[in-house]
């Protein structure tokens, strides 16, 4: 199964949305805070930049990764793209890992957050292996997986949108979008590219 070409123009504008809206944080005016968690963010400020700096790297460059024509006609320029998709994974991972004890919500949230990063460092790290190795198949599987996680950073506003319209009750909602923003994602990644396995099989 193949993304389509539509699909993809969706993916990256929504992308391209997010770090724009994610960007603000670079400005270091903290009145562009998460409001709740302002004094959070004010007292954690070094792992709050480090994850924000590497997380929209990584949803800048991500989408341009799936064009094939990219892929095929500038492999180098992919290979600079994937290394910096790559570092900006590491970082912001680290840098999320460090901020989820603090996330708003609480340990449910937290854990929610922690569970996204672990998964992020190890479906990118699993995609550099696989692609040191020689494996391509693995790789852009892995890949798929690693972006489909990094995109929850999408899917996570969308939900927050569509709480703010259904005027939810804004922490619970919070606590149980901690897990949805990644965890359909990642089920979706995984059956996405398991078709793709089973038809290259085929
Ligand atoms: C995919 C793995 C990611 C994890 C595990 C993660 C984790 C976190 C955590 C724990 C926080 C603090 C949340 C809180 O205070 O409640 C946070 C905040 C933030 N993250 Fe991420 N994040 C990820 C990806 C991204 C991406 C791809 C972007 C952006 C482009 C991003 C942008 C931000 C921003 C801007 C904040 C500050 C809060 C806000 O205004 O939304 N994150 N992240």
């Amino acid at each position: 199964m193949r993304i389509t070409r539509a699909g993809r123009a969706v993916m990256t504008v929504l992308s391209l949305l997010v770090v724009a809206v994610s960007a603000k944080y670079l400005s270091f005016d903290s009145s562009t805070f998460f409001e709740n968690q302002r004094a959070t963010y004010l007292s954690h400020r070094l792992p709050l930049y480090v994850h924000i700096l590497g997380a929209v790297t990584a949803l800048a460059v991500g989408p341009w990764q799936f064009s094939r024509r990219l892929r095929e006609r500038r492999p180098r320029l992919h290979r600079g793209i994937g290394v910096t998709y790559l570092l900006g994974c590491l970082v912001g991972g680290v840098g999320a890992l460090l901020m989820a004890p603090v996330a708003y919500g609480g340990a449910v949230s937290g854990l929610g957050f922690a569970c996204l990063a672990v998964a992020w460092l190890v479906t990118g790290g699993a995609g550099l292996r696989a692609i040191l190795d020689g494996r391509v198949a693995d790789h852009r599987r892995w890949m798929v997986r690693s972006f489909a996680l990094t995109f929850a950073a999408v899917t996570l506003r969308l939900m927050l949108l569509a709480v703010a319209a259904a005027r939810l009750d804004f922490r619970t909602s919070y606590t149980v979008i901690a897990w949805l923003c990644w965890v359909p994602n990642l089920l979706l990644a995984c059956w996405f590219t398991r078709t793709r396995r089973t038809s290259a099989a085929a």
